[in-house]
């Protein structure tokens, strides 16, 4: 019926469905919505990063006007504790409840929450709040400020091989340790939350700006002790989230019970400082890249030993190695995972967790191999191409990284490259040319959905997974669309309720995947329940074999004649038809291995006098199977290329080395790229549909972008000045800093 080498809808250029709603401001985000009698919360974040809270001085706020109520440690609910388990479906992103104890264990920990009648008057009286600690010395520092190693986690790490001998009789080796800043999310909606309490506090309603109605619903109820039934998260509109929205924060959690206290709504909208403190970040890393040789560039040994940071109130382990035992054929081969407690803020995943900050890692040492091997860095990625995946044996679902570099170096003119160290200049600048292999794992998940025919003309499609900004909305409706031949403007797509069926975290580069097959399921489901119905007595197809119809532009036919949809319920005296699907991974996940790969070009302009490095151009082959929508697809690649800038040459957060504290949280000290920084930008997706995977083809895109780009700025800022960049972000400062 629907032939998936040749869609329709899916692979095409389509507008968003849910564009007028974001341009008219009728979408509803979170941190807007408004309900009667709702209060509004300002939380009041702690200013030192190790100690105990003694008091709080609360007199002055609470005089203040519209002051409703002051919650802290001596004035809340007693809670329990979410079993933050991923295979039940309730990780949080800190299982430390807010206010548990007294004990400040990070710069921006939540100290009260004030709740007044506006928001101007809460943040108002928050600002009065005193509060007295005692500071204690010997604050945790961050990993860039200290040698100390970290607590092993065994189950992170992978060996295959014997990478320690093999390393150690390599004809060429590469050494090096690389350190990567923490950086911020800075998504532009900040963690938002409103809670509504119903039925006397029996029923719960909350609103949250979240990558996860599901996970946080589940969470909600074993902290909250309610049944999941009674409780409802809601997610409409997100102003995107990279990670740090994916599992629930305290701040949903304090707000929750200020609403129950209260007896009203309550609104909290982090500040944008609490949001960088208290609202997740990615943690600094130090890894160690042991890669050996033979004469020819086969690799031998690889061994990549990593750090990351967590916070004294939740573990949190940034998998950096978890790329590598994948991406280049190697018989020995080693990963290390450590883990160091320090009086951070908690760290979470950020787009593409552990495996960018890895990525730099492999793939700026695979340059510096290049250089040792006096090879062209392209033909190194070449020789060690894995037709396999050497971690599990498999073979590749697709893979297509070959044509990725071949297709971006010609579109990037890589061939011009003189290989001299500062041989290319253009008047005063110097250039350089740099590239890296990219890549990110194709998950996929369980998935539910429904779909509804209407005999007032409309389609109806619903699933429990949201819409981060990246398209899912109108995916959905392509799917749809594609398997009736309904027009996409008849479609209505419902996604971001706990009431729906259930659906994925928006994360992973799993959500499309995931979900569109669902919906396939769903979509034949209702289109056999109209087909039941077309066929029955009094029906627009009485008598005839279901088997005979099939769905066309929004019809039944039975190859001679056509009935609308609507005409069809309506002959039958039906509003509409209900179809349920679910569909989840299966056999195939056994048969073969399923990771996108891709290449970035990137081509950097320095200027020696005044140290001023700029991304001129990046040129990008990815392949991610088949773009269901390629526009959207094709931005979230150029997100993180942009992303990637930043974390190349800008981002860091600043902490104190003497205290812990957090010094710059905020939009002015925290530097992101803006559109001066902007790159020109060229990137290609390949089209290959990867049907192993699902039956439209797609795997993820919203993390591989952002992969690769670091290390390829890292390498042309080489190639132009001869110096060895490992420590990100590569700033003006350390490329004035004498050699
Ligand atoms: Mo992504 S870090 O799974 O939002």
């Amino acid at each position: 019926m629907n032939d998936m080498t040749q869609p329709k809808v899916v692979g095409q250029r389509t507008p968003r469905i849910d564009g007028e709603f974001k341009l008219t401001g009728r979408a509803g985000y979170t941190g807007e919505l408004h309900v009667d009698g709702m209060l509004y919360g300002y939380p009041v974040p702690s200013t030192i990063a190790n100690g105990k809270l003694e008091s709080l001085e609360l007199d002055e706020a609470r005089a203040m006007p519209g002051v409703v109520d002051i919650f802290h440690h001596g004035h809340f609910e007693t809670l329990h504790r979410s079993p933050n388990s991923m295979a039940h479906g309730d990780m949080v992103n800190e299982v430390r409840l807010p206010f548990e104890d007294e004990r400040i264990y990070y710069h921006g920990q939540y100290v009260a929450l004030v709740v007044a009648e506006t928001f101007e008057q809460a943040r108002a009286a928050a600002q009065r709040v005193v509060a007295r600690y005692t500071r204690m010395s010997g604050a945790a520092p961050g990993l860039l400020q200290t040698d100390a190693e970290g607590e092993l986690q065994e189950s992170a790490g992978t060996s295959r091989g014997d990478p320690q001998a093999a390393f150690g009789g390599a004809e060429v080796k590469v050494d090096s340790t690389y350190q990567i800043a923490a950086e911020s999310h800075l998504q532009m909606e900040m963690h938002a939350t409103l809670a509504e309490w119903h039925d006397d506090g029996q029923r719960l309603v909350v609103h949250e700006s979240t990558q996860g109605v599901f996970f946080q619903r589940n969470a909600m109820a074993r902290v909250f002790g309610l049944a999941q039934e009674n409780l409802e998260v809601i997610s409409h509109y997100i102003g995107s989230g990279f990670g740090n929205k994916l599992f629930m924060w305290p701040h949903a959690v304090a707000t929750t019970v200020a609403a129950r206290m209260t007896g009203r709504p309550v609104k909290v909208v982090l500040p944008r400082q609490q949001d960088m403190s208290s609202g997740g970040n990615r943690p600094a890393s130090r890894q160690r890249i042991r890669l050996g040789a033979d004469r020819s560039g086969k690799l031998t040994s690889v061994i990549h030993d990593s750090t990351t940071e967590t916070s004294l109130v939740h573990q949190y382990v940034d998998g950096c190695g978890s790329a590598t035992p994948s991406f280049y054929a190697c018989d020995n081969v080693s990963t290390s995972q450590r883990v160091l407690e320090v009086n951070h803020g908690t760290p979470c995943p950020m787009r593409a967790p552990g495996e960018v900050s890895g990525i730099f890692a492999l793939e700026t040492a695979m340059d510096e191999l290049a250089v040792e091997l006096d090879m062209d860095p392209v033909e190194l990625r070449r020789k060690n191409n894995a037709e396999l995946d050497p971690a599990s044996g498999l073979p590749w679902s697709s893979k297509h990284l070959d044509e990725c570099l071949t297709s971006a170096a010609e579109r990037f003119g890589w061939a011009q490259r003189n290989p001299a160290v500062g041989s290319m200049r253009d008047g005063d600048e110097i250039i350089g040319y740099g590239m890296a292999a990219c890549t990110w794992s194709a998950g996929r998940q369980p998935c539910e959905a429904r779909v509804e025919l209407r005999a007032d003309g409309t389609l109806f499609a619903a699933c429990g997974t949201q819409d981060i900004g990246t398209g899912t909305y109108t995916i959905v409706a392509q799917a749809v669309a594609e398997l009736t031949g309904a027009e996409l403007s008849r479609i209505e797509v419902k996604l971001g309720e706990t009431s729906l069926p259930a659906g994925p975290l928006s994360g992973g580069s799993m959500a499309t995947a995931t979900v569109l097959p669902a919906v396939a399921a769903a979509v034949r489901d209702a289109l056999d329940a109209i087909k039941e119905a077309a066929i029955g007595s009094g029906g627009a197809f009485e008598g005839s074999d279901a088997d005979s119809l099939f769905a066309d532009a929004g019809c039944l036919t039975d190859g001679n004649r056509r009935v609308s949809f609507e005409e069809v319920l309506e002959t039958s005296k039906l509003s509409s038809v209900n179809g349920h699907g679910s569909a989840a991974p299966g056999n195939e996940q056994n048969e073969y291995a399923f990771r996108s790969f891709g290449a970035h070009f990137v081509e950097v302009r320095i200027d020696p006098d005044i140290s001023r490095v700029r991304v001129a151009r990046v040129v990008s082959s990815i392949d991610i199977g088949r773009a269901i929508n390629p526009p959207t697809a094709r931005n979230q690649v150029e997100g993180g290329i942009v992303m990637g800038v930043g974390m190349g040459l800008l981002e860091k957060l600043d902490y104190d080395p003497r205290d812990a504290r957090l010094i710059n949280a905020n939009v002015a000290d925290y530097i992101v790229p803006t559109h001066a920084d902007a790159p020109e930008i060229d990137v290609e997706l390949l089209d290959y549909p990867d049907f192993k995977h699902n039956e439209f083809g797609g795997r993820g895109v919203g993390e591989i972008g952002l992969t690769g780009v670091a290390p390829a700025i890292a390498n042309a800022i080489y190639h132009a000045t001869g110096k060895r960049y490992r420590d990100l972000p590569i700033t003006i400062e350390d490329l004035l800093a004498a050699d």
